[in-house]
């Protein structure tokens, strides 16, 4: 039931906190990531990976793109991410010592399983499951499953079993770092980021009300811009997903730096744009391309840490998030675009937990 809630969709992203312990602790052993929690021949598999191919749809295919930034800095692997629609008709190059992963919520989406029954007829190392649902398909049919914990998802919208996804590829990142060499006190240090995941997002929560203001002024319009730059990029694409399957409002990611070369043009005083601005090594470059937003008079929303020096101005707002560190950002920036679509949704009356013509699990092509 909803409880408290008005919406399963509300609901679930104020479980967030809740799953995404849940998701992280049985992952565990003394501290680390526990590889038995991908199964028994786990560390066999996964021990000499080189290259990670990940294949999956909607939200999940963007949790697949944050963890590939990841997985290449951290880990030194390489990582291609595909849409499970488009890798299922093509010929894959695959190299010795690649894991082909999938991301699903339900594991019952029919083009992430058909990628699978196509890869398990590639040379790939292994096959990796990371999904919501034990006794699915995608689940049965992989060689390893990591399990997210988000528990049962009503909500079309996805929200809980996106972080925990994030977790869980954060976990899997950890662990194939450590095979390339990553120390033990480096990876006691990763993880104790990861623990800190909940109590981040919890203090997200008490920016609600802040957050359906800032939703108000977007609702009113047909059309958002969101920009991110690197792993915030494919949060800037979750956002623009959430609010176009809940509010119909038109809505596009782009990474930041592709402003001038196109989307610079729609910019006006009519158009919100909202910006992920973490403070990392990409700030200043995002700051620019802020600068150009202002310059043509665009209503922009800056989601930002705090302390980073980012003020409310005439047509110019400001959220300011917990400062958290690089595992972790994209689960925190997550947040706030939950609510933000959830709270436009609201404004505009639509039904936040059925949107018109989708349906939660898509299980024929
Ligand atoms: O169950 P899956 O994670 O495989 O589903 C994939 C997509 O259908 C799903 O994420 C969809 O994009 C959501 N409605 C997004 O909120």
């Amino acid at each position: 039931t909803k409880g408290i809630y008005d919406h399963f969709m509300q609901k679930e992203i104020f479980e967030q906190d809740t799953v995404l312990e849940r998701t992280l602790l049985p992952a565990l052993k003394n501290g680390l990531v526990n590889e038995a929690a991908l199964g028994d021949n786990a560390a066999e598999l996964l021990k000499d990976i080189e290259h990670v191919h990940i294949v999956a749809c909607g939200t999940s295919y963007h949790a697949g793109m944050v963890a590939s930034y990841t997985l290449e800095s951290l880990c030194g692997v390489t990582c291609k991410v595909e849409l499970a629609s488009e890798y299922r008709y093509r010929r894959v190059v695959v190299k010795p010592k690649t894991l082909f992963v999938t991301l699903s919520q339900s594991g019952e989406t029919a083009d992430t399983l058909a990628a699978l029954r196509f890869a398990k007829r590639q040379p790939y190392q292994a096959t990796l499951a990371i999904c919501n649902v034990p006794e699915s398909s995608l689940v049965r049919e992989s060689q390893l499953v990591f399990l997210t914990q988000a528990g049962p998802e009503i909500g079309v919208a996805s929200t809980k079993a996106f972080t925990t996804q994030l977790m869980n590829m954060s976990l899997l990142a950890v662990l194939l770092a450590r095979y390339q060499g990553l120390s033990q006190h480096r990876e006691l240090a990763l993880i104790d980021m990861l623990r800190r995941a909940p109590e981040q997002v919890r203090r997200v929560y008490s920016l609600d009300n802040q957050i359906a203001e800032l939703a108000e002024g977007i609702a009113e319009r047909n059309y958002a811009l969101f920009l991110g730059r690197g792993q915030m990029y494919p949060i800037a694409m979750e956002g623009a997903l959430k609010l176009k399957e809940i509010t119909y409002m038109s809505a596009e990611a782009y990474a930041a730096g592709e402003l001038k070369h196109g989307p610079l043009a729609l910019v006006d005083s009519q158009v919100p744009v909202v910006a992920l601005a973490p403070y990392n090594p990409l700030l200043a470059k995002m700051k620019s391309n802020l600068a150009e937003v202002r310059a043509r008079g665009g209503q922009l929303i800056v989601i930002a840490d705090e302390g980073a020096g980012y003020r409310d101005g005439t047509s110019e707002r400001v959220l300011t998030v917990p400062k958290s560190g690089g595992l972790i950002s994209p689960i925190v920036y997550t947040l706030p675009l939950q609510l933000l679509a959830y709270h436009a949704a609201l404004y505009r009356g639509t039904n936040v937990d059925q949107p018109r013509n989708l349906a939660k699990s898509v299980t024929v092509e």
